[in-house]
């Protein structure tokens, strides 16, 4: 019998063939696996692929004994209990990588939608609301030269970085570990500053976080950083909506202490509370980030990879999740 492995969503063709030629694959019957479904369709699997939205906890290790590799498709894996599963011997991969320019991208595109309120200019032309033009009428913030402080210098902040560096902006920094500048990184890493949080806050006309979710990095953004950005500043999150108290946002947002915040991730998804909705200073995508074509499937791909790796005993140290 071939070995089973579990897909707790749907694939494209293209990576659940990679799957498919070696496995017996357990797919779900609709959009996606409930919690019963992967305990019952992965009891005998040696592996699953997963995606952010499904919650890979201790409790449902303890009923999948041949457990031996999790898969995820994304590059956060706040998902996945890495320690339960080190403890198991069961073995995690992520997609780092692959969704690297699309998110810079996306953050991108919130950044200059927030400052040139380009979501609030869309609603008034839609709603024939255009009141003609005016030299005081809906004025934004200028983005190429200001300041933009970074939290978080892996791969997606120097990307994000690397975009200011042609913007000419300021680029401040904040990151625990050294950042890994390679060629690609040249212009930022002569012109980019490494300056601790509240600084970087305090000086930044444009804030954003590529942080990983962790017990550390929760509420990294409370009431007492929001205190500290400058009045005018823009929030960017493209991570995880833990990284923010959502509720103390909505409220600095509300009482004009930042100027505005531009999210893709939420606290509690899918559910985007109507303190953020009511609120004209916001721009929402839903966690959208790494959403072109090519970068799924490009996750898909390594996530279907990343398993075979795995269940061949010959992963990849680049995909593997630190135990
Ligand atoms: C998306 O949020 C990811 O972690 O890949």
């Amino acid at each position: 019998m071939r070995p089973r492995v579990l897909l707790t969503r749907r694939l494209f063709p293209q990576a659940e063939a990679i799957l498919s030629g070696r496995f017996d694959v357990i797919r779900p019957r609709g959009i996606r696996m409930a919690r019963d479904e992967i305990v019952k369709g992965a009891r005998d699997a040696g592996g699953i692929l997963c995606q952010l939205t499904d919650r890979i906890a201790e409790a449902l290790l303890e009923r999948l004994p041949r457990l031996r590799a999790v898969s995820v498709c994304a590059v956060g894996y706040d998902n996945v209990d890495v320690a339960a599963c080190a403890r198991r011997g069961v073995r995690v991969a992520h997609t780092p990588g692959v969704l690297t320019e699309a998110t810079a991208d996306h953050t991108w595109a919130l950044l200059l939608a927030a400052a040139r309120r380009v979501v609030e200019g869309d609603a008034v032309c839609r709603r024939g609301k255009f009141p003609g033009w005016d030299l005081g009428y809906m004025l934004g913030s200028r983005v190429a030269g200001a300041t933009i402080g970074i939290v978080g210098m892996g791969r997606i902040g120097r990307a994000v970085a690397r975009r200011a560096a042609g913007f000419d902006m300021e680029i401040l920094y904040h990151t625990r570990s050294r950042p890994r500048f390679d060629r690609a990184d040249a212009l930022v890493a002569a012109r980019a500053k490494r300056v601790p949080l509240a600084a970087l806050l305090a000086r930044s006309d444009v804030v954003t976080l590529h942080v990983p979710s962790r017990v550390s990095t929760r509420h990294l953004i409370g009431g007492g950083e929001l205190g500290l950005m400058k009045p005018t500043a823009i929030l960017v999150n493209t991570s995880r909506g833990g990284v923010i108290d959502q509720s103390l946002l909505a409220e600095a947002l509300r009482r004009g202490r930042i100027g505005a915040a531009a999210l893709d991730v939420f606290e509690d998804e899918p559910r985007v509370p109507p303190s953020l909705t009511r609120l004209a200073n916001v721009v929402m995508t839903p966690h959208i980030a790494s959403a072109t074509g090519a970068t799924r499937l490009a996750m898909a791909t390594l996530a279907a990879r990343n398993l075979v790796a795995i269940l061949s005993g010959r992963p990849s140290r680049a995909a593997l999740v630190p135990a």
